[in-house]
């Protein structure tokens, strides 16, 4: 464990999202007090009721800066994972508005910590950073070549920005900055956001919904790499408690699965046989996104096993058969 870690307090922003919870879950079990700062307007209570009376939550709207003030000035390792983060049904219509929510969060957290100084930071960036061109297989890329992704450019940006301030603030304060970016993560934890929920959500919603036929953004043909929220929120303890001291890294997978794949995977293990229409006028982004997972396997010295496919998305069935 890092020296700088051992007075065990941790915050996490987002605590109550989707990773933030499992996160906490984790942080927990590794003997850490844990401080959940969250406005609510995504996360939920019920996320965090297993561990409620084990945990200290901050209600908080990180766009205002007496609130970061007050929830977060005297912290000294955090891990940053509130955003505005919907589907690409929100992001690819809302850009600017994604922009001024997640911007408004960095900007406060930055005067906040220009002045408390904490030890270790761990943010939350996202693959959205890399640009629609280039190779399938994607490594740990330069930024500013070009564009980030399209479809989420509002929030591509926002997400450079993020890192690029925080690479600045860690410089001149001497902070542990570790930087990761997640690809498609997802989890049984996911608050339905209708519409502008995420992939996975979405069809297994609709198909369990019995809807017929069931359209799917893009030709189906368009690969991603999928992650259960528990693995992710695991590596990026294990990425935090680095000795390194400042470190960028995808949180992803080599493995990718189609949309059209998945559909089949969500209607195979749900026995529904619905006719699916891929609704090409729908943005699909990026053809293949593919973690090149080099550096993370390194930091864990193997190959990382994590939650299978078949199983996570069972998981998610069971999230349906509890919300709706
Ligand atoms: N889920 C993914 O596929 C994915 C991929 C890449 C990056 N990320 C990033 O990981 C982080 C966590 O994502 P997630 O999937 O758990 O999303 P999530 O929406 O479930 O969690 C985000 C949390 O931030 C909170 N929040 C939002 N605005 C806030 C504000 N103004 N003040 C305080 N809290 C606020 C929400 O209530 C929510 O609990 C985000 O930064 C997201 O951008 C997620």
């Amino acid at each position: 464990m890092v020296q700088n870690l051992d007075n065990k307090e941790i915050f996490v922003t987002g605590g109550a999202g989707l990773i933030g919870s499992f996160l906490c879950d984790i942080l927990l079990k590794s003997g850490y007090k844990v401080f959940v700062v969250d406005d609510f307007s995504k996360g939920q209570l019920k996320n965090l009721k297993h561990i409620e009376s084990k945990i200290e939550i901050i209600e908080a709207d990180l766009q205002d800066l007496s609130q970061t003030k007050k929830s977060l000035s005297k912290a000294k390792n955090i891990f940053h994972l509130a955003s505005r983060a919907y589907g690409v049904g929100y992001s690819s219509k809302n850009h600017i508005e994604t922009l001024i929510h997640n911007e408004k969060i960095t900007n406060n957290l930055l005067e906040v910590f220009e002045v408390s100084k904490p030890d270790n930071l761990l943010i939350t960036s996202s693959s959205c950073v890399y640009m629609d061109e280039g190779p399938d297989l994607i490594g740990e890329r330069k930024l500013f070549e070009n564009d980030p992704e399209r479809v989420n450019r509002g929030y591509g940006w926002a997400k450079r920005f993020l890192e690029q301030k925080f690479l600045l603030l860690s410089e001149i304060n001497n902070i542990n900055l570790k930087i990761v970016r997640p690809f498609n993560i997802y989890g049984e934890r996911y608050r339905w956001v209708g519409e502008y929920s995420s992939a996975i959500p979405m069809l297994v919603k609709r198909i369990l919904d019995d809807e017929d036929p069931i359209y799917a953004w893009g030709s189906g043909n368009q690969r991603r790499s999928y992650m259960h929220a528990y693995d992710c929120s695991r590596i990026m303890l294990k990425i935090m408690e680095q000795r390194d001291k400042n470190i960028t890294v995808n949180i992803g997978t080599k493995e990718t699965v189609s949309i059209a794949e998945m559909v089949d995977l969500i209607c195979k293990l749900s026995g529904k046989k619905p006719r699916i229409i891929f609704d090409t006028s729908k943005p699909e982004g990026r053809f293949i996104k593919s973690s090149d997972t080099k550096l993370l396997n390194s930091i864990f010295k193997e190959k990382i096993k994590t939650i299978e496919i078949e199983d996570g998305i069972r998981r998610m069935l069971g999230w349906y058969k509890n919300n709706f």
